[in-house]
């Protein structure tokens, strides 16, 4: 499971978190994201339509590498790997939860914000996890910290990470990658400009690789 994250995770700098109000809107943005060089997407089940844009793009974009994010019980978990995700994150680690990444074949990130949650974790034989919500847990400063006890766990960290601060995690050992929903502007949505968000995913990955 540790090698199905990490090559998922190898993909991209960023994996944009995307909340979708609709299932059609879902096509053109993963496009434009995948265009723009970002393969690997987190659809949150924040909304009604989450499913159904999961299915949509496990069909109609198998480029993509689409999992499911804000995943907060097992039910969640069953229906996101039936839709067609590939790959299961959650905001925390509840005993349920790690319990179904251990018994699925889609593999599970799941999200932890303290070393004790992230112990519990350790001792399921997880070794990847989610950093969340990222910039309020201590941000670059406590993942720096964490690599001196735990040098073999790596991270995605996600929430309130923006590209201007995104390059200080990718510079540490033990990131992976970053997540954010700020590859996917509402200005832009609403002006269903998939230009500009295919262009923001290319600068983004430019910036972030260079
Ligand atoms: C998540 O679920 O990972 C976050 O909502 C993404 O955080 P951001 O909106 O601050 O990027």
């Amino acid at each position: 499971k540790t090698a199905q994250i990490d090559a998922i995770c190898a993909l991209a700098p960023v994996i944009p978190v995307l909340t979708f109000d609709s299932a059609a809107e879902a096509l053109p943005i993963a496009e434009a994201l995948v265009e723009g060089g970002l393969p690997v997407l987190e659809v949150t089940l924040r909304t009604e339509a989450a499913l159904d844009a999961i299915q949509l793009l496990a069909d109609k974009l198998p480029e993509a590498r689409v999992g499911a994010g804000t995943i907060a019980n097992p039910a969640q978990y069953k229906a996101a790997c039936e839709a067609g995700a590939r790959f299961i994150v959650t905001p925390g680690s509840t005993r349920e939860l790690l319990d179904t990444g251990i018994d699925s074949d889609i593999p599970l990130l799941p999200g932890i914000q303290t070393i004790s949650e992230m112990m519990e974790g350790l001792q399921r034989g997880y070794r990847r996890f989610k950093f969340f919500p990222a910039s309020i847990a201590g941000g670059p400063g406590a993942l720096k910290a964490y690599a001196g006890p735990f040098p073999d766990v790596r991270f995605c960290p996600t929430g309130g990470i923006r590209l201007e601060s995104a390059d200080d995690y990718l510079s540490l050992d033990n990131v992976m990658c970053v997540g954010g929903s700020w590859l996917t502007p509402a200005d832009l949505i609403a002006r269903q400009d998939w230009n500009a968000i295919r262009d923001l995913a290319r600068m983004t990955v430019d910036r972030l690789s260079a």
